[in-house]
C-alpha cells in the first residue's frame, strides 16, 4: 500500500536526480540561440523590398549594420537586433519601415485558448510571437500552462514556480485582501467588510514584495520576453480553490489582469498567453485579461466537436463571474467581460484533403466572419522541429528542403498578417474605450 508519505519519499528522490537526469538527457544544444538571418529573408520576407535594392542601400551607406558572411557564403547574415537598426534606420520610396504602433496606447492582449489537447495552441502561440518579432514589435509571452511548452521553446527550463502565473496570482491575494481589510466601511450598507486573514503559508512567501518586472524573463530573441511556467505551477488550480475559500470576495480572475495594468503601456506592443488545455483559474486569468480571444482547432470532427463545448463551457464561466462579482470595479478590463475580437483559426490543415476542406467550409458556416480566413496549414517543419517546438522562423531554411520550409513560412505569414490586422482594429477600439473611460 502507498500514501502520500511514499509519493513525497518519490518526489524527494526525483528532486534529488532531476538536475543530473537533465544533463544527461538535454542536448548539447538547450541554450537556446537565435540564429542570424539572411540578407535574401531580410529583404524579401521581413522587410518586403526588393533584394538588389535593399543591397544597394547597404553599400550606399557605410554606417548602417552589415551583418556578417559566413566562411565561403556570399550572403549576408543579420541578427535580430541589427534587423532592428536597420528597421529604424532605412526607407524605402521614402516609407519607413517601422511597424504600427499607435502612441499612448498599452499593449493589445490576445488569449490563445482551447480546451481540447493538442489543438496547436502552443505552436501558434510560438509562431505569432516569432513573426511579431521580426515585424519590428516588442512581446510579452505569457506561459499560464504548467506543461510549458512555450517556456522550453523559448529557452527557459529552470524556473521556480514562485515566478509563474501562480506567483502574480498569490501576490494578488496578498495585495487585494491588505486593501479589502483596509478599506473604509460600504457606502450602502456602511458596514466594513470581515476582515479576512491569511496563514503564513502565504504570507512568509514573500511575493507582495517581487516588483511586476520580477517575474519576467528575457529570451535570447531581444525583443520578446516571457513570464514562465514550469510543471510546479500546476499546483496552482489546487491552491487557488484554497485561496478562494480564504477570500470568497477575492477577485481570482483578474489577477493577471491587474497585474499587466501595472506595467507601463510603452514596454510592449503585444501581450501574448498561451493557455492550458483546461477551463481552470489559469486559463480564467487569461481569457479575462484578453482583448482578443484566438481559437486554434484542428481539422477533425472531435475538434469541432470539443470547441463547440469549449465555447459553451467559457461563456457559462463568464457569466458566472458577472453574477456573481457585481460590484466588480471598473478599470482597463470590466465585467461582463467583452472581447474586441474572437477568432477561431483551424490548425494542421491540408488543402488537399477532401475532410480537411470539408471541415473548413463548415466552420465558416457556424461561424461566418470569426473564422481566421487563413488556416494553419499542417508541416513537416513543425512536426520534425525536435523535443522542444521550434519554429518555422527560427530554422535555418538551409537545414530542411527549401519548397517545405517556404511553404510553411508562407501559412504561417499569412496566419500572422490576419492577427496583426486584428491588432490593429483591436487598438482602434482599445483607444475609444479607455479614452471614455
Ligand atoms: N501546423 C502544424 N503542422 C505540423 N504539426 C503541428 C502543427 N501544429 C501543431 N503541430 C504539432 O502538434 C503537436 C501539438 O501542438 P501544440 O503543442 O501546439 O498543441 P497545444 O494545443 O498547445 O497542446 P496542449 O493542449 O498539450 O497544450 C505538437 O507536436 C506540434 O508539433
Ligand atoms: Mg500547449
Amino acid at each position: 500500500m502507498y500514501d502520500h508519505t511514499d509519493l513525497a519519499a518519490m518526489q524527494a528522490q526525483s528532486l534529488k536526480m532531476q538536475s543530473w537526469i537533465r544533463k544527461q538527457t538535454f542536448s548539447p544544444e538547450h541554450e537556446k540561440t537565435l540564429r542570424r538571418f539572411s540578407s535574401w529573408e531580410v529583404a524579401e520576407l521581413i522587410f518586403k523590398v526588393n533584394q538588389s535594392t535593399f543591397r544597394g542601400k547597404l553599400a550606399a551607406d557605410p554606417s548602417l549594420p552589415g551583418g556578417e558572411v559566413e566562411e565561403e557564403g556570399r550572403q549576408r547574415w543579420f541578427s535580430l537586433e541589427e534587423i532592428n537598426e536597420l528597421r529604424r534606420r532605412m526607407k524605402f520610396s521614402r516609407k519607413p519601415l517601422l511597424p504600427h504602433r499607435p502612441a499612448g496606447k498599452r499593449a493589445v492582449r490576445a488569449a490563445v485558448a482551447n480546451f481540447k489537447g493538442g489543438a496547436g495552441k502552443s505552436t501558434v502561440a510560438l509562431h505569432f510571437a516569432h513573426a511579431a518579432a521580426l515585424d519590428g514589435y516588442r512581446v510579452l509571452l505569457v506561459d499560464f500552462d504548467p506543461q510549458a511548452t512555450l517556456s522550453h521553446s523559448m529557452g527557459l527550463t529552470d524556473v521556480s514556480e514562485d515566478h509563474t502565473v501562480w506567483g502574480i496570482m498569490a501576490r494578488d491575494l496578498v495585495r487585494e485582501t491588505d486593501r479589502m481589510n483596509a478599506a473604509p466601511a460600504g457606502a450602502a450598507t456602511g458596514r466594513a467588510a470581515p476582515k479576512r486573514t491569511l496563514p503564513a503559508s502565504i504570507r512568509d512567501l514573500g511575493l507582495s514584495e517581487l516588483r511586476p518586472g520580477d517575474f519576467i524573463h528575457r529570451t535570447a530573441w531581444s525583443t520578446i520576453d516571457i513570464i514562465p511556467s514550469c510543471a510546479n505551477a500546476a499546483f496552482v488550480e489546487f491552491a487557488s480553490a484554497q485561496y478562494r475559500h480564504l477570500n470568497p470576495e477575492w477577485s481570482f480572475f483578474a489577477c493577471v489582469a491587474r497585474y499587466l495594468d501595472a506595467l507601463p503601456d510603452e514596454d510592449y506592443d503585444l501581450i501574448l498567453f498561451d493557455c492550458p488545455p483546461a477551463i481552470g483559474y489559469q486559463s480564467m486569468n487569461a481569457v479575462f485579461a484578453a482583448d482578443m480571444l484566438y481559437i486554434p482547432s484542428g481539422p477533425g470532427y472531435w475538434e469541432y466537436d470539443s470547441t463547440t463545448s469549449f465555447i459553451g463551457q467559457l461563456s457559462e464561466a463568464l457569466a458566472d463571474l458577472s453574477d456573481g462579482f457585481a460590484d466588480f470595479p471598473t478599470g482597463k478590463v470590466s465585467l461582463p467581460k467583452a472581447f474586441h475580437d474572437i477568432r477561431f483559426l483551424m490548425t494542421r490543415y491540408e488543402p488537399g484533403n477532401d475532410l480537411h476542406v470539408a471541415m473548413f467550409d463548415a466552420f465558416r458556416k457556424v461561424f461566418g466572419d470569426n473564422v481566421a480566413e487563413h488556416p494553419v496549414e499542417l508541416t513537416r517543419a513543425v512536426e520534425q522541429s525536435g523535443r522542444f517546438l521550434c519554429s518555422v522562423y527560427e530554422i535555418d531554411y538551409r537545414d530542411m528542403t527549401r519548397e517545405t520550409w517556404k511553404r510553411a513560412r508562407k501559412s504561417f505569414d499569412r496566419a500572422y498578417e490576419e492577427f496583426r490586422d486584428a491588432i490593429h482594429l483591436t487598438w482602434d477600439g482599445i483607444e475609444a474605450e479607455e479614452t471614455a473611460a
